[in-house]
């Protein structure tokens, strides 16, 4: 007998539809993600990594995008049953997410300090005060020094890898039990991305947040996850652990991208993978 999952999606199919036709976009996808566990879902541009993050949080947007199969049960109980009201309540709440392209995330007219108040004070019943406190406790989590300096710049203020620091900080300002960060690394140089990826990694053992890490790039499955799951055209082609994979890849679709890892990264910190 296991413990029950923090989440499990069974058999996820996610269609896009257009007068040329359906994008299968995410085309039966299974996977689990056990408290506190780092699930590592890897593959190339659209593979349906983005699709699979979204439509855990039912963010899809466009109405032409439909989860027309499957089952997303987080805690056991399925989120494509919730009503709106419910899947507000639990995103930012119970789910974050670092989306893609994380500047765009952060709303550059309002101060980092009132956007971290806000989101805190949306979800956690407390006044002005006690929000301000922990907006300085979010942003040290992210270890961003000069806190009260942080809070009162505008996003522009911030690089790069201090945005993203942001972004990790209001995405766990509610201590959420999923993290969804989808690339939440490929805009930074190597140095900052590592930062950032074991940054992810001590939020995880510190704060017990189980990350669902979406990533091209399997050096940061290397580093920071336990499990993986290899995405290819809307299938998750393999999945295991993380050490498993990396040196007894069975699919011939993991051993490329493992490849062109190890030919674009020569000196990079990349799995070792034998012969
Ligand atoms: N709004 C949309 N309308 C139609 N098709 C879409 C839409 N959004 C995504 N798709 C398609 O769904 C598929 C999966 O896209 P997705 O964004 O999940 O890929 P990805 O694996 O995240 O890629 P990347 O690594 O580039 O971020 C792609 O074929 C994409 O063209
Ligand atoms: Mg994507």
């Amino acid at each position: 007998m296991t413990a029950q999952p923090l989440l499990d999606v069974v058999g996820l199919r996610t269609h896009f539809s257009s007068e040329h036709g359906t994008v299968k976009a995410v085309d039966g996808v299974d996977f689990r993600i056990e408290p506190g566990g780092i699930l590592g879902m890897v593959g190339e541009s659209g593979s349906g990594k983005s699709v699979t993050g979204l439509s855990i949080l039912r963010l899809l947007g466009s109405r032409n995008a439909r989860v027309v199969g499957g089952q997303i049960l987080f805690h056991g109980e399925d989120l494509l049953t919730k009503s709106d009201r419910a899947m507000r309540e639990i995103r930012g709440k119970k789910i974050s997410m670092v989306f893609q392209n994380s500047m765009t995330a952060l709303d550059p007219f309002f101060r980092v300090g009132d956007q971290l108040v806000e989101i805190i004070r949306l979800h956690q019943r407390v006044g002005g005060r006690e929000a301000r406190i922990r907006a300085h406790e979010a942003l040290e989590l992210v270890h961003i020094p000069e806190t009260g300096r942080r809070m009162s710049n505008y996003p522009h203020q911030l690089s790069g890898g201090q945005r993203q620091r942001v972004m990790i900080a209001l995405a766990l300002a509610c201590r959420p039990d999923l993290l969804i960060a989808d690339e939440p690394t490929t805009a930074l140089d190597a140095t900052v991305q590592k930062q950032i990826i074991d940054l992810l990694g001590e939020v995880n053992r510190e704060l017990g947040t189980a990350i669902l890490m979406i990533t091209h790039d399997f050096g940061v499955v290397a580093r920071l996850c336990r499990t993986v799951a290899v995405m290819r055209a809307g299938r998750i082609v393999e999945s295991g652990d993380v050490a498993t994979v990396l040196r007894f890849p069975e699919h011939p679709y993991t051993r490329g991208l493992l490849s062109s890892v190890l030919r674009m990264r020569p000196t990079a910190e990349v799995p070792r993978v034998s012969a």
